[in-house]
């Protein structure tokens, strides 16, 4: 990390939550909590929870949760630094700038290389189309419509035969071989050594919203392949939380993004006037880049080419982009490819009568699955209109769904009323969870083994497991008089590897420093341990677990003692070679769960607060 979890806490001992997130999120106070509609997901009915006790967020709807930093960054995509900074500013501390660890120094360090090495080489790039060596690229370009004016705004370049000439000029600049490498503009291998990796082709740098280059596509010029040929992911090249056009887009008046499949396109589309374009970067669209849309605007019409690649892409993402709250539409570019070529034959005025036209998301979802039913054949209809009804089910809110419903009901003939009850019948079934959500309450539950991420681990623990963790986790920072009561029976090790552990270590250690010096900030600060949004978000789950209304909380919490005992000791007999240090443990452990079943706690307050 950045800064010392001193200045962290400081920084969030000034802020308050509440105070934050409603300066974004309309909140009303429910019980001793805050209450209001998530800001993450598309939802009617309010499952997001602010605690001023514990100064955390949590949606039990998507799972995001985390503390006034996360909130910050996650709502603003902001970088861990950019949210501190404006958390400092708002609580009036200062940031000290000595205040970094070593680790997160060099991290910052090498993160700033990166964006140095990709600077120098766009403007190597940049200058080289623009030199006599560029001729070639710069021929293909202007071949391809573009004006000097639009290759300039994208920063457009050229990468010639002779692929030795960027490495040289960056190790000359005394940039290291493993910043160059890690940077992704070269490669190594025994025969070439360190060279060049982009070689005769046009470059499009990749800008983040900062305009700060972080990688760069290459395309032939021709049919050669790979037709592009993209940088890696690096620490400042994210292709899931960053969007081609970004930058300029983010300043249009209209209430829309254009969301195209190519750079090309997007570039076509600038250059035609509409800079409202972006486009993913050589990957699928993802919740992400939806998100970071929504901060900009509440529409997204889709530009994807008219082959069954692109309408099956435009499916995919009419789903997710429904999913966070944005309203999708279509735009039909038949008889054309691509956003590029309509361009190219048709002009922008018939390009703005396609997007006044653009077709209602789920209308479009519904003409696709048409085209697989024969219409003529009644029990085909009636599969179709069984599908609408199930697909109706998606829309929680009540209006809204009837207003699809008699949309749906008039298009295809299908008699209102028995479409209504149809709908009924398959929202009790439990049809219609909004999909498109990626991020799930489910992930928190899923073994750590599983998650890229994070070391192998020989035995994940069992999601019932989990939830006592989390139960205990969260009892033991809402009421920390309970620590002298249990310490002699529990040690971090009785928690799943990874955050639990990370999280639980952290809490030991500020509880047996005596009192809790934060108080009410615990909670908050020990999510502020962990860097990424993700870790944040799984963090704030293990102290946002309770169970409402609990009439005898002394008889649970024995019981959840009970099972994270049980768990270790079950994680300890699942040990493949047990040695007599595994066996001895498994013993003493199983002894405190006999022991814990007697125990009873004294409470000083009830959970739940
Ligand atoms: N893409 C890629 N690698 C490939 C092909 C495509 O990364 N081998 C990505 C690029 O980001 C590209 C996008 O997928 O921009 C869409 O592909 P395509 O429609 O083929 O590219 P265009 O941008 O339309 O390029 P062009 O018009 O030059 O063919
Ligand atoms: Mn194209």
């Amino acid at each position: 990390m950045y800064y010392s979890q001193e200045v962290i806490d400081e920084v969030l001992r000034g802020s308050d939550i509440v105070d934050i997130v409603s300066s974004y999120v309309h909140l009303q106070k429910r019980g001793a909590n805050y209450q209001g509609l998530c800001p993450f997901h598309n939802e009617k009915t309010p499952s997001f929870n602010v605690s001023p006790s514990r100064q955390i967020f949590k949606c039990f709807g998507c799972g995001v949760g985390g503390n006034a930093l996360t909130f910050l960054m996650k709502y603003d995509n902001l970088s861990f630094q950019e949210a501190l900074q404006q958390l400092a500013d708002r609580a009036g501390v200062k940031l000290p700038e000595e205040d970094r660890s070593e680790q997160s120094k060099k991290r910052q360090e090498e993160r700033e290389q990166l964006l140095a090495v990709n600077k120098e080489a766009a403007t190597y790039y940049y200058r080289l189309l623009r030199s006599p060596r560029g001729k070639k690229g710069m021929e293909y370009l202007t071949g391809r419509n573009l004006s000097p004016q639009t290759m300039q705004k994208f920063g457009l370049g050229y990468a010639d035969g002779r692929n030795n000439d960027l490495v040289r000029m960056l190790k000359e600049k005394g940039f290291s071989d493993e910043v160059i490498l890690k940077a992704g503009v070269a490669a190594f291998d025994e025969k070439r050594g360190m060279h060049d990796k982009f070689w005769n082709r046009v470059i499009f740098p990749i800008q983040d919203t900062g305009s700060r280059v972080i990688g760069f596509g290459g395309r032939v010029m021709g049919d050669g392949k790979p037709k592009y040929l993209n940088s890696p992911e690096t620490p400042v090249f994210d292709k899931s939380r960053n969007l081609y056009g970004l930058n300029m887009a983010r300043r249009t008046k209209k209430p829309y993004f254009i969301l195209c499949e190519g750079y090309m396109d997007v570039i076509a589309m600038h250059q035609a006037g509409f800079t409202e374009a972006v486009a993913s970067l050589g990957t699928a669209f993802t919740q992400q880049q939806a998100l970071l849309i929504r901060r900009y605007v509440k529409n997204v019409l889709l530009a994807y080419d008219s082959d069954g690649a692109g309408v099956q892409a435009a499916l995919r993402n009419i789903k997710i982009i429904r999913g966070t709250g944005l309203n999708g539409r279509v735009i039909d570019l038949r008889p054309y490819k691509d956003p590029d070529e309509f361009i190219k034959a048709l002009g922008s005025e018939e390009f703005e009568k396609r997007i006044e036209h653009a077709e209602n998301g789920f209308f479009y979802e519904i003409r696709q699955l048409e085209a697989g039913y024969r219409m003529d054949d009644p029990a085909q209809r009636t599969d179709f209109s069984h599908e609408i009804a199930r697909r109706l089910c998606e829309f929680t809110d009540e209006i809204e769904r009837n207003n699809y419903l008699r949309e749906m009901a008039r298009k295809y003939f299908i008699e209102e009323e028995s479409l209504k009850r149809a709908v009924a019948s398959y929202g009790r079934a439990g049809a219609g969870t909004p999909e498109g959500l990626t991020a799930p309450p489910s992930r928190l539950e899923r073994p750590a083994r599983e998650r890229g991420d994070r070391k192998e681990k020989k035995t994940p623990a069992a999601a019932s497991d989990l939830r006592s963790q989390r139960l205990l986790l969260t009892w033991l920072v809402d009421d920390p008089g309970l620590f002298s009561q249990i310490r002699e029976y529990f040690s971090p090790e009785d928690f799943e590897e990874g955050i639990y552990r990370q999280a639980a270590s952290a809490l030991w250690q500020r509880l047996e420093a005596g009192k809790d010096p934060e108080g009410s900030m615990t909670a908050a600060s020990l999510i502020g341990i962990f860097e990424t949004p993700e870790d944040q978000e799984e963090a704030a789950s293990l102290f946002s677990e309770r169970i409402e209304g609990d009439p005898n909380p002394v008889k649970t919490l024995t019981e959840i003692m009970t099972s994270v005992k049980r768990g270790t000791v079950s994680r300890l007999q699942k040990v493949n070679e047990k040695d007599d240090a595994v066996i001895r443990q498994m013993f003493e452990e199983k002894k405190k769960q006999q022991k814990l079943s007697g125990v009873t706690v004294h409470l000083s307050k009830p959970s739940g607060q």
